[in-house]
């Protein structure tokens, strides 16, 4: 299940509604700590899914200045047996709050989150570049700096009981 999850996050672009896309990037998958990151993009938006060991929540963050300060967040966490995916933004070193509540948008194209035997996977479309002051723009064959974090549980008010950070190039 996963694995198929990213797999077809890998695939997307390639074999998907954006094949004929001159811009089309191919899917790369990477791991930081527990965390596995598969990331693709259409030159348009970023398509992405994260995944941990973990029943709880799970969040990746793009572009800190500092620990979570400045990242654009996408934050996702199951309700009862909804998923929730939630476009946040560090408002501090060690503070985030949902873009709209600081005036912002939500930016979240697509969205999904699932759990299977203990491990948790949320995938999310997002603009490269959606405008808004409290996400990063993204910038293909820039480096990004990725952080990773994931509780023990779905209340994404308590701290992280796993965290990671990484660099990619888009
Ligand atoms: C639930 C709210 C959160 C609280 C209260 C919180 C708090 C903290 C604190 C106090 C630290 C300092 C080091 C430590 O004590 O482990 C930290 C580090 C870190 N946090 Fe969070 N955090 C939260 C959410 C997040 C989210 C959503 C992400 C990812 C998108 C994240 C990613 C990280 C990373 C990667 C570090 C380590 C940074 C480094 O080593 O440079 N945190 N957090």
């Amino acid at each position: 299940m996963i694995k198929a999850i990213i797999a077809a996050v890998i695939a997307g672009f390639a074999f998907g509604a954006f094949a004929g896309d001159s811009t089309v990037t191919q899917g790369k998958t990477i791991s930081a700590g527990k965390f596995t990151f598969a990331y693709s993009s259409d030159g348009a938006n970023l398509i992405a899914s994260v995944s941990a060991p973990v029943a709880g929540w799970i969040a990746v963050g793009f572009n800190p200045t500092s620990v979570m300060k400045q990242a654009n967040m996408i934050v996702g966490y199951m309700n009862g047996t909804t998923g929730v995916v939630v476009d946040q933004y560090g408002d501090g070193m060690f503070s985030h709050k949902p873009d709209t509540a600081l005036g912002g948008k939500n930016d979240i194209i697509l969205s999904s989150v699932t759990r299977d035997k203990g491990t948790t996977t949320m995938t999310f479309t997002i603009p490269l570049d959606s405008g808004d002051k409290y996400d990063s723009k993204l910038i293909a064959g820039e480096n990004v700096k990725l952080i990773f974090a994931a509780g023990k549980t779905d209340d994404i008010a308590k701290k992280h009981s796993m965290k990671a950070t990484a660099t990619i190039k888009l």
